[in-house]
């Protein structure tokens, strides 16, 4: 009797502690202060199997800036130790990563489509897709939608076209007397439905495409446009983040855009591509460091726009063009449209700055479209007042 008691406590101690050790993926924040303290970081960050958040590649760690990055549970422990090591600033940004991606993905489809909560969660491929069909078949007299491709994975590729109607808002029924507006509200549908049906790669970016006997899959899409394709700043290697694609346009979605984009381009007179995290408009060159010709105008209203969102959430966002701002990235659909001669083009990086990094919470959806509202509204404006 004894003996069967005492094995029995000694056996639930086992169990708490292995509970209580067991890590968890992460997400890391450093802050390499010296050239030997970057160095360090890239040799540790290339040697571990970590997932870059920013910057997106490794040589584009510079001293003083933040690094945040993904470590799964088993390299945890040890990559605390060399950063502890090397003595280079570090703390946890994301010490629960499964719990905050299990609270994103719950809510789906339990508020009804036309709810304004439903505009407060995220939603996988497939709501989307049913999403789109019914508001169309709603507002049949303001939007359309508009089939232009289909993926590698052979899912339709839409865009929504939203036409003039009287709006509430007077700015808004202003500009679409003026304007059409297209919008796409998703490019990388394989991609992104892969991160719903696989909720350990929640996070990945790329495509879903397959070249040759390659042991990797996806290509960057933001690096495959026709744009100083694949110059500094992009990956020839498969199994890169920021592959280029075997050739400008090998991706199905990025060919459709790219063909519609082209075959409107005498009447589109603004583009805009939403991106996330680190609060910034962004505007051309992204692969180049040297400046557009149309620099201090897009500059200037790269500010309004920041200034706009300002005055609606008091988000600071930071203007710039992007390869000055952030980093060379050739290969971008900014820079495409701009040098296809869409002057106004721009990149927004939505929120946040890097407390949540990609798993921004669903509370922070509205605000953050309400301040990319802004921008979107102040670029319009100035697109009407210099047609
Ligand atoms: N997050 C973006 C990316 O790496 C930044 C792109 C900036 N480059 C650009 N062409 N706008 O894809
Ligand atoms: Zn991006």
């Amino acid at each position: 009797m004894k003996f069967y008691l005492l094995f029995f406590t000694l056996f639930i101690w086992i169990q708490e502690k292995h509970v209580f050790t067991l890590p968890r993926d992460e997400v890391l924040w450093a802050l390499p202060q010296t050239d030997e303290q970057v160095e360090g970081l890239q040799n540790l960050l290339n040697t571990t199997e970590v997932i870059l958040w920013q910057p997106v590649v490794v040589e584009n760690i510079k001293k003083d800036r933040e690094v945040h990055f993904y470590v799964r549970a088993s390299n945890i422990n040890s990559t605390k130790a060399q950063l502890r090591q090397l003595a280079i600033q570090h703390k946890v940004l994301i010490g629960d990563v499964q719990g905050f991606i299990e609270k994103q993905t719950v809510n789906d489809t339990v508020n009804p489509r036309r709810s304004s909560s439903y505009y407060e969660n995220y939603h996988s491929m497939k709501e989307i897709y049913r999403w789109m069909e019914e508001v169309v078949k709603v507002h049949s007299d303001l939007l359309q939608k508009i089939y232009i491709g289909s993926s590698y994975e052979k899912r339709p590729l839409y865009v929504l076209k939203a036409i003039h109607v009287r709006e509430r808002d007077p700015t808004m029924t202003m500009l679409l007397e003026h304007f059409d507006f297209y919008v796409m509200p998703v490019i990388n549908v394989d991609g992104y439905e892969y991160t719903w049906s696989h909720p350990s790669n929640r996070l990945w970016r790329k495509s879903r495409s397959k070249h040759g006997n390659s042991k990797c899959i996806g290509t960057d899409m933001n690096r495959n446009f026709d744009a100083h394709w694949c110059g500094q700043g992009a990956s020839p290697y498969e199994c890169q983040e920021t592959y280029c694609g075997p050739y400008p346009e090998s991706e199905p979605e990025v060919k459709a855009v790219a063909r519609f984009v082209r075959d409107h381009k005498n009447t589109i007179k603004a583009y805009i591509t939403m991106h996330s995290y680190s609060q910034l408009v962004l505007f051309p060159y992204s692969y180049t460091m040297n400046r557009s010709k149309d620099h201090d105008e897009l500059d200037s209203l790269a500010k309004k726009a920041a200034k706009a969102i300002r005055r609606t959430t008091k988000e600071t966002y930071r203007p710039g063009p992007g390869a000055q701002t952030i980093y060379l990235a050739p290969g971008g659909s900014d820079d495409w449209a701009y040098d296809l001669g869409i002057k106004y083009s721009f990149t927004f990086e939505l929120r946040d700055t890097g407390t949540y990094g990609f798993l921004l919470p669903s509370r922070e959806i509205k605000p953050t479209c309400l301040e990319a509202l802004s921008a979107v509204k102040e670029i319009a404006k100035h697109v009407l007042q210099n047609l």
